[in-house]
């Protein structure tokens, strides 16, 4: 077993300390906090008494997160952010040897396990020409071609942005037989009209995962959850006690007043789409004037990031050019194996995004 540095990881996580205060982000995938503390949201830590049962999960975040997403408790687990529950899902299914169907274009850190696990990642192309989806036959074809024991999605797709309709999920796992279906949703509530919607619970081998960092802009709480059939999620306490025993109930405790006060999540969305559509505004007036001098993309209907190109650049070169002449950071499509492309997003306000798509624009001119 051999768990080897993800790069992007590393990328995110010393990039933006390394960058000159004069470069603006049109990268960052989650929406800033909603607030500043978290007494502005309603909640006072000092009410948080120790002598609380957690065990294999603490109940009320488990109710609060089954009410919201119409599943029972008991298929819900607590994890420490999606990527945990990512991570559980490897450890509880992994067979050294085996194979897993993974989208590709993809976020790396879906990968990072499979090897670690000593299974072998199958990519399942998602085609730009086809608005970055994926064919469900020939996902189908490519599971059992490899023999996968699971198909792996990310749904709104990271790093296009693209959300895939319910009905092709269920069709995948309708199709793919005996195996296991992994969909991490960390962004679907980006997308307007899927709030509490998931597609865990309307199929026995669906496996979902998700948490509040993106939509809501709490990753720095690392409230997460897996969603499955009470099985899977008994198997998953098991693989959790290889890893941490209990929760955090802090992160429990915190998640369920998030959850449970009245409104707070849905008001925080709400607040977070309209920066989303007033910044997407922006974006897609810079996309219509500067199409025709280069700038491509396949723009998701919602959410907050997208691939781009720009004429003939890798996206290595792309992101380096932005940064050192534009004043810019993209994120380099190379993390995702979208090679030609960089990833960029618009979870800042529009003020800041007008900033952004002023000095790429004044950057294309000087490009003639
Ligand atoms: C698809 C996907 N899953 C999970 C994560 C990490 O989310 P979390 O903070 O919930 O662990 C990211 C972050 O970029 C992501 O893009």
């Amino acid at each position: 077993m051999s768990f080897n540095t993800i790069k992007y990881m590393e990328w995110a996580k010393t990039h933006y300390k390394n960058l000159d205060s004069s470069i603006l982000d049109f990268s960052i995938s989650g929406m800033p906090p909603p607030a500043d503390n978290l007494l502005e949201l309603g909640i006072d830590f000092h009410e948080l008494t120790l002598a609380r049962d957690n065990s294999y999960g603490y109940k009320p975040l488990r109710e609060a997160i089954a009410a919201r997403y119409g599943v029972d408790y008991e298929q819900v687990l607590p994890t420490i952010g999606s990527s945990m529950g990512n991570f559980i899902f490897y450890a509880s299914i992994h067979r050294p040897g085996k194979s897993i169907l993974l989208e590709s274009p993809v976020y790396e850190c879906l990968k990072g396990p499979i090897e670690g696990f000593n299974m072998k990642a199958i990519p399942l192309p998602r085609y730009e020409s086809r608005a970055w989806q994926f064919d469900v036959d020939e996902a189908v074809a490519l599971a059992e071609e490899h023999d996968a024991l699971a198909i792996v999605l990310t749904n709104p797709h990271n790093p296009s942005g693209v959300f895939t309709e319910e009905s092709t999920i269920q069709e995948l796992a309708e199709k793919m037989g005996d195996r296991w279906l992994l969909v991490d949703e960390v962004y679907r509530e980006w997308v307007p009209d899927q709030r509490g919607r998931t597609s865990a619970g309307r199929h026995p081998r669906i496996v979902v995962t998700s948490s509040l960092t993106k939509v809501w802009g709490l990753g720095q709480l690392r409230v997460g959850w897996m969603i499955a059939p009470k099985e899977f999620i008994h198997r998953s306490q098991h693989t959790y006690d290889h890893m941490a025993v209990i929760h955090p109930i802090e992160a429990d405790w915190l998640g369920h007043q998030l959850f449970a006060k009245p409104g707070l999540l849905d008001k925080i969305r709400e607040n977070m789409l309209r920066k989303i559509s007033e910044s997407r505004e922006i974006v897609d007036s810079f996309l219509e004037k500067h199409r025709e001098l280069g700038v491509e993309s396949q723009m998701p209907d919602s959410g907050a990031v997208a691939l781009w190109q720009f004429r003939d650049n890798d996206g290595d070169q792309l992101a380096n050019k932005l940064e050192k002449e534009a004043g810019i950071t993209v994120v380099p499509g190379s993390f995702f194996a979208a090679n030609d492309h960089v990833r960029v997003s618009w979870t800042n306000t529009a003020a800041h995004i007008d900033k952004v798509l002023d000095r790429f624009s004044k950057w294309i001119i000087k490009q003639a």
